[in-house]
C-alpha cells in the first residue's frame, strides 16, 4: 500500500480525529458533519444511485460511515474504505446500530490501492478524499477508480473549491493549489483540475459550486463523472 510521509502524517491525523469523537453526538462533532449537510449530499447522492439502478456502491475515504450508512438504510449495498481505522470503527458501529450490517462492508485501506475486483461497482462517491491526494498521485488515483467501476458507473466528487475563503488562512503552501492545513495536505480545486485528471477514462456530466451547507466559508466542488 502507498504510504507517503505525508500520508503516514494524515492516517495518524484523521485516526486521532475519529478516536476523538464521542458517543453523546452520536460521533458526529466534525464540520463537515453537520445534519443539514448529511441530508443534502445523502438526497443527492441517493438521486444519482437510484437513476443509475446502482446496486453497489463505494464510498472513498467514508470516515464514519455518515453517508454510506444512511444509504445502505435505503437498500442499497455499500461498501466504505478509510485508512483512518479509528473511523473504520465508528462506521461498523454506526451499522451495526442502524441495523445495516449486512449491507454495509467496511474496511481500512488506501484510495490508491483499492482492494476489490474490476467493474465491481456501479457508483464510487468520494466526500474529501480527493481533496487530500496530492497532484502526484491523480493518476494513481484515476486508475484505481477506473479499474473497479464499471462502464457506464458514475462517480461523483465533493472537493475544496480554489476560491473558497477557507483556504487562504493556510500555510504552509506546497504547490500551487495544495496546502497543509492542520496536518493534512489539502488540494483546492479549479474547474480546469477536473478534466486533466479524468478525461482519459471519463466524460464530465456536470460540475457545479456551491457553498457548503455547514460552513460559510467553505465552497465545494460538486462533480459527476460518467466511466467511458
Ligand atoms: C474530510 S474527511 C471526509 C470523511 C467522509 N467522506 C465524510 O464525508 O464524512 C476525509 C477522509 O478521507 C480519508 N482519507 C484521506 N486520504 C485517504 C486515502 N488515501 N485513502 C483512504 N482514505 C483516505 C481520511 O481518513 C478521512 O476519513
Amino acid at each position: 500500500m502507498l504510504n507517503t510521509p505525508i500520508q503516514k502524517q494524515e492516517k495518524v491525523y484523521y485516526t486521532k480525529t475519529y478516536a476523538a469523537l464521542t458517543p453523546s453526538s452520536g460521533y458526529r462533532q466534525l464540520d463537515w458533519q453537520s445534519l443539514k449537510g448529511n441530508r443534502k449530499f445523502i438526497h443527492e447522492i441517493k438521486k444519482v444511485a437510484t437513476k443509475l439502478r446502482a446496486k453497489k456502491i463505494l464510498d472513498l475515504g467514508c470516515g464514519n460511515g455518515r453517508l454510506a450508512v444512511p444509504l445502505a438504510k435505503s437498500g442499497f449495498d455499500v461498501y466504505g474504505i478509510d485508512f483512518a481505522s479509528s473511523a473504520i470503527q465508528r462506521a461498523n458501529h454506526l451499522a451495526k446500530k442502524s441495523g445495516t450490517s449486512q449491507n454495509t462492508h467496511f474496511s481500512v485501506g488506501n484510495a490508491l490501492s483499492l482492494p476489490y475486483p474490476e467493474n465491481f461497482f456501479d457508483l464510487i462517491f468520494d466526500y474529501g478524499c480527493l481533496h487530500h491526494i496530492s497532484e502526484k498521485y491523480w493518476q494513481l488515483y484515476l486508475k484505481n477508480v477506473s479499474r473497479v467501476l464499471k462502464r457506464d458507473g458514475y462517480l461523483l466528487l465533493y472537493t475544496h473549491d480554489i476560491n473558497s475563503l477557507f483556504y487562504k488562512k493556510y500555510t504552509p503552501r506546497i504547490g500551487q493549489q495544495e496546502f497543509v492545513v492542520e496536518n493534512v495536505l489539502t488540494h483546492f480545486f479549479d474547474k480546469a483540475d477536473f478534466p486533466k485528471i479524468f478525461q482519459k477514462n471519463f466524460l464530465i456530466i456536470s460540475a457545479k459550486l456551491a457553498k457548503h451547507p455547514a460552513t460559510s466559508n467553505k465552497r465545494m466542488w460538486t462533480v459527476l463523472l460518467k466511466r467511458k
